[in-house]
């Protein structure tokens, strides 16, 4: 009797050291099981004498109900604790709405498409053409001599394909649109470009929507008034713009257009390297050989092109101080643009 109720305190104890449903069942199969403590009573029942066996079984089996009504409960409290615990950790808060943790689109991305639907608005179809290109569409094609410096090695990636390079601007989808399709003209082209260019205002990747309107009446003026007006509608106000002289061996007469810098005001900066302007596109009148190239009669058709900065131009409208910021993706910036 005195085993009995030492093993009953025993019990008590190691049930209120268990913390969880698998030292539950290791404690139950300890009292419980094949070989457990109750069983192991029980087979001393043959040592006792005949009259005190029906006495001792009786103890035996209030301790094992015991041991039995005990495991249960603590079995049904640990179970709640664990399912609560479950719950908590699962928690989803089903009323926050969810903007802010979705994916956004990148500033550039933004930006081209922001290019892309002013162009089309004034009824400019859009072309692609791939990065890896044509060495005769990129230059040749171009009325880019193979002695002009800018197929130099320094500005342009080559692949190891004979031909065949990394675009370096948009303009080769000017010749695959104009050998694909008869004037009028009207598109644009935006797409990714690759130099071997590096400074803050400079990135070895960076995007360009190229553009290309043929008739026969387009002309200096009317090109001006195209780019004027899409300056005005992309910044949603009027900044400082020139039209400065330039030369492009695929256009005749050349332009390039800057903006005023916004980094400064115009004071002179990092970005507008102490100038005042950041130059956003060149532009110009479409060469007549690169017309002729291209099966366009140029006694009856003429055109105008030009290509913009993508980069620049997302700089100038979010006032941002360096081109590689676009590429570092620090969330912090990124997170700025949704
Ligand atoms: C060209 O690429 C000509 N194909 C543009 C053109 C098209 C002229 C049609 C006439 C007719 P340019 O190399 O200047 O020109 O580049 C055009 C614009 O791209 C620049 O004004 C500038 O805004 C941007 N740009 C040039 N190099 C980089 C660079 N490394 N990183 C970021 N932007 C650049
Ligand atoms: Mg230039």
């Amino acid at each position: 009797m005195r085993e009995l109720s030492r093993i009953r305190e025993e019990f008590l104890k190691e049930l209120s050291r268990v913390r969880d449903l698998k030292e539950l069942r290791e404690l139950r199969s300890r009292y419980l099981g094949p070989k457990g403590v109750i069983k192991e009573l029980l087979k001393r029942i043959k040592e006792l004498p005949k009259e005190e066996r029906p006495a001792f079984g009786q103890l035996v089996n209030e301790l094992k109900e015991f041991v039995e009504e005990n495991l249960k409960k603590r079995e049904e409290e640990l179970s709640r604790e664990e399912l609560e615990r479950k719950l908590r950790s699962e928690w989803v808060e089903l009323t926050v709405p969810p903007g802010r943790s979705l994916g956004a689109l990148h500033p550039v991305t933004i930006v081209l498409n922001r290019i892309v639907d002013i162009f089309k608005s004034m009824g400019f179809e859009v072309e692609e053409g791939p990065e890896v290109e044509r060495e005769d569409y990129n230059f040749d094609m171009l009325n880019i001599p193979p002695e002009h410096p800018a197929r130099d090695m320094q500005d342009t990636f080559y692949v190891n394909k004979e031909g065949y390079l990394l675009r370096t601007h948009t303009s080769p989808v000017q010749i695959r649109t104009m050998l694909k399709k008869k004037p009028p003209i009207q598109m644009v082209a935006p797409g990714k470009v690759y130099r071997r260019d590096d400074d803050p205002t400079h990135s070895p990747m960076f995007h360009q929507v190229e553009g290309l309107v043929v008739n026969e009446w387009a002309n200096f003026r009317h090109m001006k008034h195209v780019l004027e007006s899409f300056l005005r509608t992309f910044f949603g106000k009027d900044l400082p713009v020139r039209f400065r002289a330039s030369y492009f061996p695929f256009t005749e007469p050349s332009a390039e257009v800057d903006i005023g810098c916004v980094i400064c005001e115009q004071r002179g900066c990092r970005v507008c390297k102490g100038t005042g302007w950041l130059e956003v596109l060149g532009c110009g009148m479409v060469h007549p050989k690169v017309l002729e190239n291209c099966g366009i009669d140029p006694e009856i058709y003429q055109g105008f092109a030009f290509g913009m900065g993508v980069e620049r131009l997302a700089m100038l409208l979010f006032g941002i101080d360096n081109i590689k910021l676009f590429y570092e993706n620090d969330l912090r910036f990124i997170k700025q643009f949704v």
